[in-house]
This record gives structure tokens, sequence and C-alpha cells, in this order.
């Protein structure tokens, strides 16, 4: 049997934040998981690039549309390259083959009688492509969702009818009880969809930059709606409308999607796929929303999580571990470097961590390395049935979608291993004659690591096979029937000493989000988002709240790359005062430490200081940064350490 797996494909208005980590981390690991099953696997992932939100963008960036789509869509593939996303495609709206995909299921739609022409006249917020009845707009002219100013829209637009399907719909949530998960969030898309649904306008004449129309129709002032171009994605990537030899992954076992994008999964494209004579997908899995600190993230109030950034100084595998431990599927999360510590010294550190090092220290003392599992089921039986039952328990937490409760569970064969150990003290053991039965239990406690292995490989793939290198196996399929299936225990096998896999950490790694201001009171807040458009644009401040940031002139008198940090380089920077102050600045891939020695800067003088990467860093340099990268601000001419700038 095959799997067909994907992530949203994401606006390319913006660079990757942690909530589109999230998605994808969880796809890949679902996607993964598959394949060592041994199933034939399809993960898709990509890029959104049409509509007016991107060709506005683009404009105020001063490039074209297509550079600016092209620029944006690579660094979400690069950035999923460097986290080792498993994707099989990579879609772009832009491809030339989707176009052709969405002109054809246009062309479908059309003949059936599914779409016809028409005019509409609504209110439209561009930032979040949509129309919104009147009744739902906030004082009547502002959009709901994002606060910002919705425009009057009346054009002539091409309509698909999606009235005629809400009965279709209703019956197939009804028969399908699965389809939306988690349940819970079953119920929202019901009631919509009862409320009745009007028919969609599918085709926009405001903006070019869409799909055009198929040529057969023709009307080519029209272009496809961004949610239509979109949503066929999930069938184009496997080749609808041209070479369609992968069409027999579909239908899709998950959709991952964030909630706020639940209602176009589980309504419009259903209603699309009907109008198509497409199986439906099995199950739309829908997410919550990360927030950090409690607060929710935005560029505005610069709090927005960066997955790279997190990734650089904590391993994107405890971010994966993390991010999928910490919130129950469905629910709505918060990204704390506090929560984040914790878990990587307790649960990784003292549990995982832990254990190896101690299946290490004893294989070394009392076998050379050695350890042979043929008495394990002599001294064990007990154990060895705790071990089963918490391994058959975990498929069925990933066909719920459960990565959280599937964690929490693998997590007890961690117990179980440093609890036999605690209990029969092996050491004891080996000094009083009972060598075979230490031995037997250090075989035990490497079988239920090995085991555990296998089952975190998904969530953790290149620190399960340091795991499985330091004990001599391999995890893929095989081992995966071997130890899982048929619980076989591993035969005579060597380990190899390994650096502690999950080094305690002490403090945060990363500065701190900026204090958020304190809630603006309930009847504040509407006047709020009404202003919220007007006031970014007319973002000005008083002379002294300039003043308040102290700009000092000062010259690099040692400079030096921070190891094992892309980013980082330590400078010691002469401000006039006493002694030179510590920057730790993320400008390694923009300039070496002789680039900078002995040259001026010009440096924040007043900012917390922060740690990074263990390192106090008490300032921070200006500089520029755009597509071309990266450079400093520097004086024109030289001047005396420590002369303010202002
Ligand atoms: N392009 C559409 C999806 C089309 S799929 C056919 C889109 N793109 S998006 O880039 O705005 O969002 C992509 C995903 O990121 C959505 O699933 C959205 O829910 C998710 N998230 C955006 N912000 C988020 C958080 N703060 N937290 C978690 N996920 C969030 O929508």
């Amino acid at each position: 049997m095959s799997k067909y797996i994907t992530t949203p494909i994401y606006y390319v208005n913006g660079e990757a934040h942690i909530g589109h980590a999230y998605t994808t981390f969880i796809a890949d690991t679902m996607a993964r998981y598959e394949r060592l099953k041994g199933e034939d696997t399809f993960f898709l992932t990509g890029t959104d690039e049409h509509g007016q939100k991107i060709e506005e963008s683009a404009k105020k960036a001063g490039k074209s549309t297509k550079e600016f789509a092209d620029a944006i869509s690579a660094t979400f593939k690069n950035l999923w390259d460097e986290f080792g996303i498993s994707y099989d495609k990579f879609i772009r709206t832009t491809d030339e083959e989707h176009m052709r995909g969405v002109q054809k299921a246009f062309e479908v739609m059309y003949e059936k009688g599914d779409i016809y022409k028409d005019f509409y006249e609504g209110h439209y917020c561009v930032s979040c492509e949509t129309f919104f009845p009147e009744t739902q707009l906030v004082d009547g002219e502002f959009c709901p969702d994002c606060g910002r100013s919705t425009s009057v829209v009346k054009e002539e637009s091409y309509f698909f009818k999606l009235s005629n399907y809400e009965d279709k719909l209703l019956k197939y949530y009804e028969e399908h009880p699965d389809f939306i998960m988690p349940k819970s969030r079953a119920s929202e898309v019901v009631n919509f969809v009862k409320g009745g649904l009007r028919d969609l306008s599918v085709t926009r004449t405001s903006f070019s930059w869409g799909v055009k129309m198929p040529k057969s129709i023709g009307d080519d002032k029209h272009v496809m709606y961004v949610w239509l171009d979109a949503l066929l994605n999930y069938i184009t990537a496997l080749g609808y409308g041209g070479n369609e030899e992968k069409m027999h992954y579909w239908p899709a076992d998950v959709h991952f999607v964030g909630k706020d994008i639940l209602r176009f999964h589980a309504i419009y494209w259903p209603a699309f796929l009907m109008s198509l004579d497409l199986p439906l997908p099995k199950h739309i899995g829908a997410h919550g929303w990360w927030t950090r600190d409690g607060e929710k993230m935005s560029k505005s109030k610069g709090n927005v999580v960066s997955p790279k950034e997190v990734a650089d100084a904590y391993g994107v595998e405890n971010l994966r571990y993390f991010m999928l431990r910490e919130v129950p599927f469905g629910q709505d999360g918060d990204f704390s470097q506090r929560a984040f510590i914790d878990r990587i010294n307790s649960e990784l550190s003292n549990d995982l961590g832990n254990l190896l090092n101690r299946i290490i220290g004893m294989s070394g003392k009392y076998s050379d390395f050695v350890i042979d599992s043929k008495d394990v089921a002599k001294y064990h039986t007990k154990e060895i049935e705790a071990m089963n039952a918490v391994i058959d328990s975990l498929d069925g937490f990933m066909e719920k979608l459960q990565p959280h409760r599937y964690l929490e569970e693998l997590w007890k064969l961690f117990s179980i291993g440093n609890g036999i150990i605690q209990e029969s003290e092996p050491w004891a053991k080996m000094k009083n004659g009972q060598e075979e039965e230490a031995l037997a239990t250090v075989a035990l406690v490497a079988n239920i690591l090995a085991r555990a292995a296998v089952m975190l490989h998904p969530v953790m793939p290149n620190t399960t096979k340091i795991i499985a290198d330091a004990m001599s196996f391999t995890i893929d399929t095989k081992s995966y029937e071997k130890l899982i299936l048929n619980k076989e225990l591993l035969d005579t096998f060597t380990i190899e000493k390994v650096p502690p896999l999950f080094p305690r950490v002490d403090e945060p790694l990363m500065p701190e989000a900026p204090k958020a201001e304190p809630n603006p009171p309930k009847e504040e807040k509407k006047e709020a988002k009404k202003e919220k458009a007007t006031k970014e644009e007319d973002n000005l401040i008083e002379i002294g709240q300039f003043f308040e940031t102290s700009l000092k002139v000062g010259t690099v008198v040692e400079a030096e790359e921070v190891p094992k940090s892309k980013k980082l380089l330590k400078l010691q920077v002469d401000l006039g005062e006493e002694s030179p102050r510590q920057i730790v600045a993320g400008i390694k891939e923009f300039y070496t430490p002789q680039d900078l020695l002995n040259t001026q800067v010009c440096v924040v003088a007043n900012l917390k200081p922060a740690k990074l990467m263990g390192m106090m860093s008490a300032g921070m340099l200006l500089a520029a940064k755009d597509e071309d990268g990266l450079c400093l601000i520097r004086p024109e001419k030289p001047k005396k350490a420590g002369t303010p700038i202002g």
C-alpha cells in the first residue's frame, strides 16, 4: 500500500517561522514513520506563490514578482534541506506543470457545469485573499481575521457551485468521522456548512499574478483565485492533467494544516474533488497555533521565532522533539526557552542520554563492550512484557495523529530501562558471583534502548542513527520488522563509545523575546485593530525616543570565530570604556575575523547583555542586510572609540 502525506504550501511573502517548521516537522515525522514500516510513501511540500498579496509584497521590495517569489521560495527549500526534511517533491505554484494541471481542473469543472460566470460584489481583504460578508466585518470595514482595512470590490467573476455540494459534504463528514482530526475540530466545519454555503468566486480580474484561464474558455482578463490554484497542488504534484504516473498515490492519507486553513481544506477542497470525480483525502490533520512566551507572534512585535535561529542554538532534532512532545496535536502551543531547556535536560539528557551512557559504561567495564542477549529472557520476563506492551501501543498514537502521546508513551521505555538498572544493581551482582544475571540486565537495557531508537527514528533521525551506530545495528524496515513487529532481541553486538548526545543546557542560548506591551483593555482592542493598518505606515517616534538608544563608534580590538557556530563571531570592541566590550555578532557568513580586526563599527551600547551560545554579549553591531547579503554600517572617517552617534 502507498501513503501520501502533505504540508500546506507556504506563502512566499516572508521567511519561514516556527509555525511553518512545526507542520513540516510533523509531516516529515509521519512520512519517515510510514517509510520505516516499509510503506511506499510520497511526501509533498512547497510554496504558494500567486495572488495580490505577493504581487504587492514584490512591488514594495522593488522586485519583479517572479524574482521575489523565486527568492523567498528558495529560502523555504534551503531551510528544509538544511533541516533534512525528507520531502519527495517541493512544488511551486509557479511551476508550468502545476499551472497546466490547474487549467485542466478548471476545464473539467466548467464542462461539468460546476463553474459559471457572474458578478461579484463584496468586501475583500487583500492580506487574507478572502471576501467577507458585511456581517462579519469589524465596524463595517475591517477584516475579522487580521484587522486590516477591506475594500469593496465589484468584478466579473467565475463562480464554483459550492452550494450544490452542501448535502454531499455533510453526508461525507457523517460517514467519515475521522476525516477531520482531531475530532474536536470537526464541529466548527460541520456547523459552517450547515449554516449554508454560497457559491465561491474562483477567478479575479483585479490583478494578474495568477494562473491564466484555460485557452478553451478564453477570457484572459481573469486569473484563478489563489485558493483554487493552491489546493490543486496536492494533485498536480502527482501529475494531474499531465504525466499522471504518480496519481496512484492519490488520495492523500493526511493533509497537515493549521487550524486557520482547515475550512479551505475540509470544505472547498473536498467539493472541488467531488466535482473532479476524484476520491477525497482520508484525513485532514489540523494543528493549533504557536505563541512565544504566551504572546502571539508578529513581525511588528519583533517576537517571531525563527526556526533557523532556534535550530542553530539548540539543534534541529531537539527542536523537533520539543515541538512534537510539548503540544497535544490540535491544541495551541507556546514556545518558551525555559520549557524547551527543561525537556532537553530532563527527557533527552537524563532519561535517554543517561541510559546510553550507562550501557556504554557497564558494557565496557563488565564485558569489553560486547553484549549478548542470550540470557535476557531467563531473568527478565516481566520487563520484556512491559517493554512489549509499550511498543504495541505506539502505532495507535501515530494513526490517531497524536505524536505527543506517542513520545510520552515511548519515554516509558527509558523509565523501564533506567528503573531496572537501579533496582537490580548490576555492579553489585558483578561482585557477588551473579555475573550472568548482571550481564543479562545490561543486555536487556541495551535492547530496550535499541527498540526505543527504532521508534524514535522518525522524530530524531540523525540522533537515533548515532545511537544505532554505537550499538552496531542499522535502523531500517528490516530492523523494524525484527525488533518491533517480531519482538526479537538483537544478536550478540558490540558497543562503541560516543560523546554525550544531549549536553545539559543551563542558560537560554538565544536572546529572550522583547517584552510585550501590557494587554490593552477590551474596549480599546477593537479600536486598536481598526488603527493597526494605518499605525504601521505611520510609525513615527519622538526625537527623545531615538536618544533612548545609545549608539557609539567602536574599534574592534580582537576578533575570533565561535567554534561550532555557523553564524557567530566573538569580538572585543573598544568603546572608550575601561576595558573592551565583548560582543557576539551573527556575521560569520559575511566577515572573517581578519576583515574586522582594527576596523571601526557602530554599536548599540545600551542593550541589555544577553547570552549567545553560552557567551555574554554586551552590545549589537549596526548592519544592513538584503538579498545580496549583510554589510556593517561603519563611520565614513575614523573616529575616537566611544564617540556617540546621533
Ligand atoms: N498558502 C496557504 C496554504 C495553502 S495550502 C493549499 C497558507 N500559507 S501560510 O504560509 O500563511 O501558512 C502556512 C501554514 O502555517 C498554515 O497551516 C498556518 O496555519 C501555519 N501557521 C502560520 N502561523 C502559525 C503559528 N503561529 N503557529 C502554527 N502554525 C501557524 O496559509
